[in-house]
């Protein structure tokens, strides 16, 4: 049975990832920082193993990467937003939004490729964001890390493809999840309206595209941005 690590997986894009993989028939470790309960409860309902690790520290993404061994699919899905204008970010502020969004997949790529590499396979997805495409307004933090992720995604294709490895990054649009929970009805209203499609997304929608990348189905992707928006360009 081929192996999958989702990193963030105890809720929102994250969970919706693990059980679609699961269905496609993956073994799929999960990996969660807070959420202990519902990381353990998804875990028993996918017979699989909840890892809690802090993908910014790379001592635990390396005791992450000995409990799972070798993968033959790594999904960097763990990320945070923090808000606001750029002079009102912190020190510290950066640094964890940094430390997450892009060290996290840095370290996490880092551990999982050597396996890859030997077995000569192996699929990499990073998922990005709209914000790391187009830019964003009161997201410059944030967006300057998801467009780091797609730097990352698009140089390691180039490196990894000779050794049939595929890397891609998957850039969502607004997904409803805890991460946008805080965003008003009102706002919501607005988003879908400046989204062609006329909705906000589902982590479901998201998992689609993630499922498809990694299947062998998509054996002649790589080095791509791939888009689930709704065709909302910011
Ligand atoms: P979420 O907040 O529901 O889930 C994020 C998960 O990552 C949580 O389970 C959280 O505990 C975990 N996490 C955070 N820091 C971690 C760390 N240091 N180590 C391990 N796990 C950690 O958010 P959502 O919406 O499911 O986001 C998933 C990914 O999708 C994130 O990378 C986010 O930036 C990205 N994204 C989300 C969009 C949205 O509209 N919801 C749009 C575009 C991208």
């Amino acid at each position: 049975m081929k192996t999958a690590l989702v990193t963030g997986s105890s809720r929102g894009i994250g969970a919706a990832i693990a059980r679609r993989l699961h269905a496609d028939g993956w073994k799929v470790y999960l990996n969660y920082l807070e959420s202990e309960d519902k990381a353990r409860s998804l875990a028993s309902e996918l017979g699989t193993e909840a890892i809690k690790a802090d993908v910014a520290d790379p001592g635990q993404v390396a005791a992450m990467f000995e409990r799972t061994g070798g993968l033959d699919l790594l999904v960097n899905n763990a990320g945070i937003v923090v808000p606001g204008l750029l002079q009102d970010i912190s020190d510290e502020m950066w640094a964890r939004l940094r430390g997450v969004n892009l060290d996290g997949v840095f370290f996490c790529c880092r551990a999982a490729i050597p396996h890859m590499v030997h077995q000569k396979s192996g699929v990499i997805l990073n998922i990005a964001s709209v914000c790391g495409v187009y830019g964003s307004s009161a997201e410059s933090a944030y967006s300057t890390t998801k467009a780091g992720v797609i730097g990352l995604s698009r140089s390691l294709a180039k490196e990894l493809g000779p050794s049939g490895i595929r890397v891609n990054a998957v850039a969502p649009g607004f997904i409803d999840t805890d991460m946008t929970a805080c965003f008003s009805e009102g706002d919501r209203a607005l988003v879908a309206g400046d989204t062609p499609l006329g909705r906000t997304g589902s982590p479901e929608d998201v998992a689609e595209l993630v499922a498809f990348l990694a299947s062998d189905a998509a054996s002649f992707i790589t080095g791509q941005v791939c888009g689930c928006d709704g065709g909302l360009i910011l």
